[in-house]
């Protein structure tokens, strides 16, 4: 009797519990239960489900920065895109917004950009309010498997309620595809100051179109840059245009960010950029910036493999003034393939870039937006020491999963060529590795031993190397560790390296490791981070 009643009085709460919970909206429930499942970023943008790819339409407005982004929502794999959309009001975190690009009569919705039509130069604004108007490639799938060579071609939608909901403009496409190319896509809209003109830069096989627009509707062709320049190793796609300062001097460059697929340093998809001027119809390598071109065959945004697509926020405004970059924290080389069950893909860190003047030349350095600091729960300092083997980290930073920052500067020894680094493990005996080899000149990344790369031959084959561009006596190192990446900012900012790895075990150990010589920790600062998801 007692033991019936035991199981009534269980049951009953149970279903107490349940009800309890069920008022809670579904989105909420959603948020709060996901985001711990194996291998999810725990402060990194990834959907709470199902693939996604690019990042789309980076625009701030009104306090609020938004992402779109290539999204299938019927499966964990590439498919009929969409763009997500989530906004941020401090780049660190996000809220999930229903879809703003669904795929129509005319395609799907292929990457693109979005800006604020400030003066509502296309007439598609409402009570004297401008509209954020998104530029995007519409794919035509039929066109496509009809055999058709002009199946991409550039499309515009138009919100009027802060991106809450967009309408296609009905006189899509905007620029059709009369050239009848067959990569034709990834449009990214700017408005040029100096020639009081938008300015459409998109990809076109193994070259960048430069069109110009007074109302973003009627498109006019001004240029073509690229056949000659850069690696060619892949087809070209999702440019990105912009002026900016030289650091620490007073003069303007425009930048010409450009990913490849494949071709990347070290394989499958990467960013390359140029260096040169805009005169508002054509783009014109600097003189050094083209002999480094010519001798490198390209100047790469990130050597990590892990990095693709990415372009800077529009609209930021002028008193900010800072060029802030995104990028699809994956490599179509297995993007569709990697060990995460309910979603697919993550973004880097949101960036600022910047630009110097370098022994090389002009170069892009690429730093975590200072916002990221409100992620830190805790700051350790790091002593002064020598190291010849190794400096365990656990007792200050065991956790599980490592969500860690680290800040360090160190000092090579006189004599032997250093090799040292970071490396995280976990009780399955699994590591990964990243560090400077002195004798090589260059920082490496290592997942071979990370954990699981059964998925794909190509994403473990190789230890990733980034040459060193600082030619500082002291290496600095910025680090950023999340469940499934680690991201290397590397002196200042001047080589950058993203890879991500699959740990069966979540990693929950943190060492600096000397492979060669020895090496001086000058001074270091160690963050646990916190989730954004919470
Ligand atoms: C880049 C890309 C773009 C295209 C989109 C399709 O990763 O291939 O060129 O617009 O993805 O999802």
């Amino acid at each position: 009797m007692n033991k019936i009643l035991n199981v009534l009085i269980i049951a009953l709460i149970g279903s107490m519990a349940y009800t309890c919970n069920e008022p809670t909206a579904p989105e909420e429930t959603q948020t709060m239960n996901t985001y711990l499942e194996q291998h999810r970023p725990q402060f990194h943008f990834s959907p709470q489900e199902k693939w996604m790819n690019d990042p789309n339409g980076m625009v701030y407005y009104d306090g609020e920065y938004h992402l779109f982004y290539q999204y299938y929502p019927d499966s964990n794999v590439w498919g009929p895109m969409h763009w997500g959309h989530a906004i941020s009001r401090d780049l660190v975190h996000w809220e999930h917004l229903p879809i703003a690009l669904y795929p129509d009569s005319l395609g799907y919705i292929f990457s693109g950009s979005a800006v604020v039509d400030w003066n509502n130069t296309s007439g598609l604004g409402e009570n004297g309010k401008p509209p954020l108007i998104a530029i995007f490639t519409h794919h035509d799938p039929e066109g496509e498997r009809a055999g058709r060579q002009d199946f991409q071609y550039q499309s515009i939608a138009y919100s009027n309620d802060r991106g809450r909901s967009w309408t296609k403009y009905a006189g899509n496409p905007v620029l059709p595809n009369t050239e009848k190319i067959r990569d034709f896509r990834d449009p990214k809209v700017i408005w040029d100051e100096r020639a009081q003109q938008w300015v459409m830069v998109f990809a076109a096989q193994n070259h960048v179109k430069f069109w110009a627009s007074p109302d973003l509707i009627s498109w006019a062709h001004l240029s073509d840059f690229g056949r000659e320049w850069g690696s060619h190793g892949g087809v070209w796609e999702c440019p990105d245009l912009f002026p900016i300062e030289v650091e620490n001097a007073a003069e303007t460059k425009w930048v010409l960010l450009l990913s490849i697929n494949p071709g990347g340093p070290n394989g499958g998809s990467a960013t390359q950029y140029f260096v040169g001027d805009f005169d508002g119809k054509n783009f014109t390598l600097e003189e050094a910036f083209a002999t480094s071109v010519k001798e490198e065959n390209a100047v790469w945004l990130d050597y990590g493999r892990d990095n693709y697509a990415g372009v800077t926020w529009s609209d930021i405004p002028r008193e900010d003034g800072r060029r802030l970059f995104m990028g699809w924290m994956s490599n179509w080389d297995y993007a569709t393939v990697v060990p995460t069950t309910v979603w697919r893909s993550a973004m880097t860190l949101p960036r600022k870039l910047s630009l110097h003047k370098t022994e090389e030349g002009y170069r892009l350095f690429s730093q975590p937006v200072r916002e990221l600091e409100a992620l830190r729960s805790a700051t350790h300092e790091l002593e002064s020491i020598e190291i010849v083997d190794e400096l365990d980290l656990s007792a200050q930073l065991a956790a599980a999963p490592l969500l860690l920052e680290m800040e360090m500067e160190f000092e090579p020894g006189a004599t032997d060529p250093v090799d040292f680094g970071v490396e995280l493990s976990n009780e399955k005996g699994e590591s990964y590795r990243i560090g400077y080899d002195a004798e090589a000149n260059h920082f490496y990344s290592g997942r071979t031993r990370a954990g699981d790369a059964s998925f794909s031959e190509k994403f473990a084959a190789a230890v990733h190397t980034a040459p060193r561009l600082s030619t500082d006596e002291a290496i600095r190192l910025h680090l950023f560790f999340d469940v499934a990446s680690a991201e290397l900012f590397a002196d200042g900012g001047a080589t950058v390296l993203t890879d991500i790895f699959f740990p069966s075990e979540d990693f929950n150990q943190a060492k600096i490791f000397v492979n060669k010589g020895r090496v001086k920790l000058i001074r270091g600062e160690t963050h646990p981070l916190k989730r954004i998801w919470q």
